[in-house]
């Protein structure tokens, strides 16, 4: 028979040892990462034009986000009945969003991408919540404080917009909601109504946390407060080369001449580069700044050649979505589908505790 020598023998036991403990690692990581990823959800309101603040602070963010958790991402479009009553327009922002996401790098195969109105079951939820919440708690949400300082009438819609939320994030059991620092308080009411419903009707949801993302050192607009579409600052993401260059060059600069010195780091051009340029690159544009001889109209071509060539893959991807809208439509159809069981036994049960199962 053939026999390893002694020192031999322990180096295969070793290494069968080994070869082990690192199956045993990998199984549990392959269980973990296919079976107990953390449910992230997040609705997006879908209100016009996608801008370059948009992409960095949010739609990128999910984009990152998406091999990471279980995650739904969701067009609010029950939510947008709130500002939008024109029927053309909303189906029209609908799509428009969908494919705006889609084209930014969006994967259906790892995200249930749907629209809201295709889980009406929220509406549902959203009442029961609505009766056991206090008119007194609602009139503190500051959208809502908003709204009612700037019109005098505001619609029960408006001012149910959170319990709305809370139903939304609720009825999946997300553990994680990313939103902008400006959806905080809608969060904090999604937890206090999870809590509240619980000690009313028993345990029935998870508290799920926030997820501030942060804003990439806040996007400026043209003119250099935050890029935002109340403002009138945007750049567009999917807009044509002219509406790109038109913003650009109405980029906000003091009255330096080419050949002047100039602080990078108080420039909104340079803080629009700083988005697209890394390393080298970057560090060559500061440079320039810094030792003059760089125009604002100079870095403004650049900044808009850097745009383009950014946003030309993914122009190409929603440009073929636009020559579909089928296609978009099935993908949120089917990303309903895949959340519809989950959601029928979140509502048994939510039934069952409320007491209108028989
Ligand atoms: N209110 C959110 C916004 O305007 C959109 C939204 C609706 C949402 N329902 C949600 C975000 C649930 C996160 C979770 O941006």
């Amino acid at each position: 028979m053939f026999k390893l020598p002694n020192s031999r023998k322990s180096t295969v036991g070793f290494s069968i040892y080994m070869i082990n403990k690192i199956c045993a690692k990998v199984a549990l990581f392959w269980y973990y990462t296919a079976y107990m990823k953390k449910r992230l959800l997040s609705g997006v309101q879908p209100s016009g034009v996608m801008h370059i603040g948009n992409y960095f602070g949010a739609v990128k963010q999910f984009v990152d986000l998406q091999d990471k958790y279980d995650s739904s991402i969701f067009i609010a479009d029950l939510h947008a009945v709130t500002t939008t009553q024109n029927k053309d327009n909303l189906s029209k922002n609908i799509l428009e969003v969908a494919m705006d996401y889609l084209a930014c790098g969006l994967d259906p195969e790892k995200v249930n991408l749907f629209k809201q109105s295709d889980i009406p079951e929220v509406a549902e939820l959203a009442w029961y919540f609505n009766c056991i919440t206090t008119v007194s708690y609602l009139e503190r949400a500051t959208t809502y404080k908003d709204a009612h300082m700037k019109a005098k009438e505001v619609t029960a819609g408006l001012f149910d917009y959170p319990m709305l939320m809370a139903a939304d994030i609720l009825i999946e059991d997300a553990d994680i909601v990313p939103v902008g620092a400006d959806q905080k308080q809608h969060i904090e009411y999604a937890r206090d109504t999870a809590q509240k419903f619980n000690n009313t009707f028993g345990e029935t949801f998870k508290i799920p946390e926030a997820l501030i993302m942060k804003e990439v050192a806040i996007v400026p607009g043209i003119d250099g407060r935050k890029m935002s579409k109340s403002y009138g600052n945007t750049i567009p993401l999917f807009g044509s080369d002219d509406e790109i260059k038109k913003a650009v060059m109405k980029i906000v600069t003091d009255s330096k001449t080419p050949e002047e010195p100039k602080d990078p780091e108080k420039c909104n051009i340079f803080a629009l580069h700083k988005l697209f340029l890394q390393g080298e690159s970057l560090q060559d544009l500061r440079a320039r700044y810094e030792h003059g001889g760089l125009g604002y109209k100079e870095s403004k071509e650049m900044l808009l050649n850097e745009i383009i060539a950014f946003i030309s893959p993914m122009r190409k991807k929603r440009e073929s979505y636009m020559n579909n809208p089928e296609k978009v439509i099935s993908i949120l159809k089917e990303g309903a589908n895949k959340i519809k069981p989950r959601i029928t036994e979140k509502m048994r049960i939510i039934r069952d505790n409320i007491g209108v199962n028989l």
